[in-house]
């Protein structure tokens, strides 16, 4: 006897999913996470909140700064960090209970606690929570992952602080270097020198946001230089020092080795995240690369059977969405089903202003790759509604196969870039080509003709 079809370690977006899907498909589901909401590192200290902060810092500034133009008059605005860090919970707090609305209607049991696998074998496999044992026929491993720091830099989120810290400040820091020009370092960077921070951006790579198109790259970089924030590129950290009441951060340019020491108040360390795969029994059992993540097969199961992994337990694209596109193919393999996740097609943004998004091939790979593409472009600056909304900032580049017109990337730079992005996925999704996309009648005025016009500038092009 079994109490579960399925037991899931990690209630993230990843593990949640995979426990809802797995719950319409009959399963009897349970769902295991240490921290008492559910939603994860996204809901509790990643997505959300970030995004909460990154909305309420833009409209404040752009409330400053650009209404003025638009024939609205506001004197004086100004913020508070309190309330607007009270605002953030609160969507925490909502988007938590919402989960567990779904929970309650498909019947799935939320246990919380630290879970531990107890046992392996697969006719018997067992997971204890708070001293229960619990038997079930499958378990999903959704861990996800954790701040990492670098060595000999310890995170103590008082001075030195991670993503987790940084949504929390209660007073705006007055310098503030960051580590790490990822999707944390700019969004983080954005936040808090709207807010009125003096911020430096250390990166190791001579570039930013390094996994998007080398032109969007580019171009938000220039973006986020205008809006003031300073970057020091090609440049790594080597120690950090507290002084009598600030930090000294010492850093080298890995081009001519020439060291430099910057002051902050707080240093936020952005270099990446580890996989939370410890300290739950696995250890001797499952199959962990040398970095941690445990190691799946295309069906997402460990060497273990009846045991799977998912979402950022197991590498790849460290984001939300591709966590949660595992979880539901787990369940539906677990159910007897025959899902795929086409990696291929995942959007990845970043949230600033502008924003950044980009799916599929980039322009490097295809050059590296020595195949035929085409280009099509379309600026904002010529897009009726991104002109009405005076965002005209940044432009839709399409990239189309050469020969047979089907979109092979898409990237994008400018305030709807996040949204548009998923037009450009869901065409990708059904194969389509630069000509279907021209085809396609689009709402008028709309950013999402920019899009069209893209498609329409490539499938024109020699
Ligand atoms: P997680 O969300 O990490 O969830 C794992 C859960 O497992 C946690 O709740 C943890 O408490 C629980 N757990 C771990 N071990 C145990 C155990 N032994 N027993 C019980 N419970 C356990 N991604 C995006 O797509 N878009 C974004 O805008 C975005 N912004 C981000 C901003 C920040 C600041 C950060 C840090 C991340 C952001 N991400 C974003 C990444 C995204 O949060 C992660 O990719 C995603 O949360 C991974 O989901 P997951 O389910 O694999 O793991
Ligand atoms: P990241 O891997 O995206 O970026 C880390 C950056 O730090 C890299 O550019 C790297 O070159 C640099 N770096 C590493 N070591 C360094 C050193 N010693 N000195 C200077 N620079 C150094 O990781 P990040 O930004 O910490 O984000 C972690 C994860 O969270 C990512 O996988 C990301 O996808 C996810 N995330 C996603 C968001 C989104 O989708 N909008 C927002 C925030 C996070």
């Amino acid at each position: 006897m079994t109490d579960y079809d399925l037991i899931v370690i990690g209630g993230g977006p990843g593990g949640y999913k995979c426990a809802i899907a797995s719950a319409k498909l009959g399963l009897k589901v349970a769902c295991i996470d240490k921290n008492s909401i559910l939603g994860g590192t996204c809901l509790r200290v990643g997505c959300i909140p970030s995004k909460a902060l990154l909305h309420s810092s833009y409209q404040y500034v752009h409330t400053k700064n650009d209404l003025s133009k638009l024939g609205i008059k506001i004197k004086g605005a100004s913020f508070d960090l309190k309330e607007m860090l009270e605002y953030k919970d609160a969507r925490v707090q909502e988007l938590g209970k919402g989960i567990e609305y779904f929970f309650n209607l498909y019947k799935i049991t939320k246990i919380n606690g630290l879970g531990k696998i107890t046992s392996f074998d697969q006719s018997n496999l067992e997971v204890s929570v708070e001293g229960k044992a619990l038997k079930t026929k499958n378990i999903v491993i959704a861990t996800g992952s954790d701040v990492s720091s670098l060595p000999g830099i310890n995170i103590d989120e008082k001075n030195i602080i991670s993503s987790t810290g940084a949504l929390s400040l209660t007073e705006v820091p007055k310098k503030l270097v960051l580590i790490g020009a990822g999707a944390i370092g700019l969004e983080m960077s954005s936040i808090w020198s709207r807010l009125g921070s003096e911020v430096t951006v250390v990166e190791f790579l001579d570039r930013i946001a390094a996994a998007m198109d080398g032109e969007l790259s580019k171009s938000l970089l220039s973006s986020l230089q205008k809006q003031g924030i300073k970057f020091l590129l090609s440049t790594k950290i080597e120690e950090i020092k507290q002084s009598s009441n600030s930090l000294n951060v010492k850093v080298c340019s890995t081009k001519d080795n020439q060291t430099n020491i910057i002051e902050a108040d707080k240093v936020l360390i952005a270099v990446g995240r580890k996989p939370c795969t410890d300290g739950f029994g696995i250890d001797d059992k499952i199959k962990k690369s040398n970095s941690g993540f445990v190691q799946v097969n295309n069906r997402y199961e460990t060497n273990v059977k009846g045991i799977f992994a998912i979402g950022d337990a197991i590498g790849g694209a460290m984001l939300a969405h591709k966590a949660e596109e595992e979880g539901i193919a787990a369940a539906e393999i677990i159910a007897g089903q025959s899902p795929h996740v086409d990696y291929e097609i995942i959007p990845s943004v970043i949230y600033t202003h502008p924003a950044v998004s980009s799916i599929g091939k980039t322009e490097e790979a295809l050059k590296s790759a020595g195949r035929k593409y085409k280009v099509g472009k379309c600026r904002f600056a010529a897009n009726g509604r991104a002109k009405i909304t005076d965002d005209t900032e940044g432009f839709v580049k399409v990239i189309t196969c050469g020969t047979t017109d089907t979109i092979l990337g898409v990237h994008i730079i400018g305030a709807y870039a996040d949204t548009l992005i998923n037009e450009a996925a869901v065409a990708m999704a059904y194969g389509a080509a630069a000509e279907d996309i021209y085809r396609i009648c689009h709402s008028h005025p709309d950013v999402n003709e920019a899009f069209r016009d893209a498609c329409i500038d490539a499938f024109f092009k020699k």
